[in-house]
C-alpha cells in the first residue's frame, strides 16, 4: 500500500468511527462507546496527518507531537470539571477550535502571499480563507465571553448588554468585513491584501463579542451550541483550503449536529434563533406584579412520607438544583423505597431541564435508575392530573405555569411539565430565589403546594432514610 493511500485509509476509518461516535452519542446505552469512539476517530485523524508528514519526508513532525501532548495536557484537566460547568467547558473547545481554524487561515495567506502564489491564491480558496478566519475569530471570542458569562466571571455581565442601534451597527460591522473579503478575493496580491486580511481578523474578533453581549445568561447554551456550528463551518472552509476531506466531513459533521442541537433548544423554550440572537432575553426579569406579599407553605419530611406512602403514582420532576446538589444517587434511593411500596414512580424530563440537552438523563443514568422510568415531557404531561404527588427536586422555570398563562412573561410560550395538574405538589429548593429565567413561580404559592426547604442531597436524603426506617419497622 502507497503512503498516501495509507493516510487516506486511516482518514477514511476515522471519518466512520466519527460517524458513528454521534449516532451512539444520541442514546444513552450507546452513549458510552460514542465518546470512545470519537477518541480514536481524532487520534486517527492526527495519526494520519502524522504519517502523511513522516512519509513524504517532512521533518516537522516533531511540531505536530509537541501540539498533542500541549492539547491532551490541557485537554485532560478540561475533562475533570462538574457535569453542570460542562457548557462552558465545551464553550472553550469550540473557542480553541475557531482560534485554530483562524490560525491555520492566516499562516496560509501569508505563506501564499509572501510566495506570490497566484495559483494557490485562487478566487475559491480566498473564498474560503476568508469564511474560515471570519467564523473562526468570532467564534474564538465569541465562546469566550460565552463561557464566561456561563462561569458567572464577575468582570462580565450576565444581562444582555443592549444599546441604541445595535443590531444595525452590528450588521454594519459585518457588511465591512464582507466586503473587504470580496475585495481581498478580487485583488488577492494587492500591496494592501495584508491589511485588509487583518483588518478582516480584527473585525472578527470584535464581532464574536459584539454577537455575544446582548444575549443573557439562560440563552447561553443555546448561543453555544450555534457557535460550535460556526466553528464546524470554519472547519469546512479549512478543509477546502488544506484539501482534507476528513477535515470537510468532520467540519461538517460539527456544523451540522451544532445547528440541529440549536434547534432543539429553541423548540423546547419556544424561541426562535432570531429572538435568542437578537431578542436580548432576560433584560427585565419580571416579578410578582401585584405588590401583595404572598407566602409559601413549609412541610416536614415526616407528613410528605405519610402523603407519599399512601400514593398510586409519584412524578419526580429534576430540574438544575438536583444537579447543583449532586442528588441523584439520593433520589435513587427514594425510587427504591417507593417502588418497594408497589408505588408507580415515574420522572418527568423536560428537555432544557437543568443546563445542557439531556443533563437529568445523564444524572439518572448514572444512579442507574431505570430508563423506561424517564418519561419525557410530552408523555407525562397526559398523566400528570392521575399524579397523587408532584415532587419537584431543584427544577423552577420548566414547572413554572407562567410559561402557559402570563404572555407579558418571559418564558411564555415555552413548553412545561404540567406538575400544577398533579393533586399534591412538593417542591424541594434551598430558598425563595428564582429560576435561570430570574422570574417568580406562583406554582410554589398554590394551595395544593408544600415547600421543603433545604439543599436537595440532604432534604431526598432525608426522605429516603425516613422510608427505610419505616420499612425496617413493618
Ligand atoms: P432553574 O429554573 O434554573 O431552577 C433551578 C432551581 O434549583 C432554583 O430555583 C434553585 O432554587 C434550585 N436549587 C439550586 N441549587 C439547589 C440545591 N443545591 N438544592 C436544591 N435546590 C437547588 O432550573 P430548571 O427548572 O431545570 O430550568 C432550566 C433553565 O435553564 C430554564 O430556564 C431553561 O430555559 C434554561 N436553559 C436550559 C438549557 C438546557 S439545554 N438545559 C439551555 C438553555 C437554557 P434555590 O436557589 O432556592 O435553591
Amino acid at each position: 500500500m502507497s503512503a498516501e493511500n495509507l493516510v487516506q485509509l486511516l482518514y477514511l476509518v476515522s471519518t466512520g468511527l466519527f460517524i458513528m461516535s454521534l449516532k451512539w452519542m444520541s442514546d444513552p446505552e450507546t452513549a458510552r462507546k460514542g465518546v470512545f469512539s470519537g477518541v480514536a476517530a481524532m487520534a486517527l485523524a492526527v495519526a494520519g496527518t502524522l504519517a502523511g508528514v513522516i512519509t513524504t519526508g517532512g521533518t516537522h513532525y516533531w511540531w505536530i507531537l509537541g501540539a498533542f501532548a500541549i492539547g491532551a495536557g490541557v485537554g485532560y484537566p478540561l475533562a475533570q470539571v462538574p457535569l453542570t460547568a460542562v457548557p462552558q467547558r465545551t464553550a472553550l473547545s469550540h473557542a480553541f477550535g475557531g482560534l485554530a481554524a483562524g490560525l491555520v487561515g492566516t499562516g496560509k495567506f501569508f505563506l501564499y502571499y509572501g510566495q506570490k502564489n497566484e495559483a494557490a491564491l485562487s478566487p475559491f480558496i480566498v473564498v474560503a480563507l476568508v469564511a474560515e478566519i471570519l467564523l473562526g475569530f468570532l467564534t474564538f471570542t465569541g465562546s469566550i465571553l460565552a463561557a464566561g458569562k456561563l462561569q458567572e466571571v464577575k468582570w462580565i455581565p450576565q444581562r444582555p448588554v443592549t444599546y441604541p442601534m445595535q443590531n444595525v451597527s452590528n450588521l454594519a460591522l459585518f457588511v465591512v468585513a464582507l466586503g473587504l473579503g470580496i475585495a481581498l478575493v478580487m485583488h488577492p496580491l494587492a500591496t494592501w491584501a495584508p491589511y485588509a486580511f487583518i483588518l478582516i481578523i480584527i473585525l472578527s474578533l470584535a464581532f464574536g463579542v459584539l454577537l455575544i453581549i446582548p444575549i443573557g445568561g439562560a440563552d447561553m447554551p443555546t448561543v453555544i451550541s450555534i457557535l460550535n456550528s460556526y466553528a464546524g463551518l470554519s472547519a469546512v472552509a479549512m478543509g477546502f483550503v488544506l484539501n482534507n476531506k476528513l477535515l470537510i466531513t468532520a467540519g461538517a459533521l460539527d456544523g451540522s449536529s451544532g445547528l440541529i442541537l440549536s434547534i432543539i433548544m429553541c423548540k423546547a423554550m419556544n424561541r426562535s434563533f432570531t429572538n435568542v440572537l437578537f431578542g436580548a432575553f432576560g433584560q427585565t426579569p419580571s416579578t410578582t406584579a401585584s405588590g401583595e406579599q404572598k407566602s409559601y407553605k413549609a412541610d416536614t419530611v415526616e407528613s410528605v412520607v405519610q402523603v407519599m406512602e399512601q400514593a398510586n403514582l409519584v412524578v419526580i420532576v429534576p430540574g438544575y438544583g438536583m444537579a447543583v446538589a449532586q442528588a441523584q444517587h439520593k433520589v435513587r434511593e427514594l425510587y427504591d423505597q417507593l417502588k418497594k411500596r408497589g408505588i408507580t414512580v415515574k420522572f418527568a424530563i423536560h428537555p432544557v431541564a437543568g443546563r445542557m440537552p439531556g443533563h437529568m438523563n445523564v444524572l439518572l443514568a448514572e444512579a442507574e435508575i431505570p430508563y423506561e422510568d424517564l418519561v419525557e415531557m410530552d408523555e407525562i404531561n397526559g398523566d400528570m392530573p392521575q399524579a397523587d404527588v408532584a415532587l419537584i427536586i431543584g427544577a423552577n422555570d420548566v414547572v413554572n405555569p407562567a410559561a402557559r398563562a402570563d404572555k407579558g412573561s418571559p418564558i411564555y410560550g415555552m413548553p412545561i411539565i404540567n406538575a400544577d395538574k398533579a393533586r399534591t405538589i412538593y417542591a424541594i429548593k434551598r430558598s425563595k430565589s428564582p429560576g435561570f429565567a430570574g422570574i417568580d413561580n406562583e406554582l410554589y404559592f398554590l394551595d395544593k403546594t408544600f415547600m421543603l426547604f433545604g439543599d436537595a442531597k440532604v432534604v431526598v436524603g432525608e426522605l429516603a432514610r425516613k422510608l427505610t426506617d419505616e420499612g425496617g419497622m413493618h
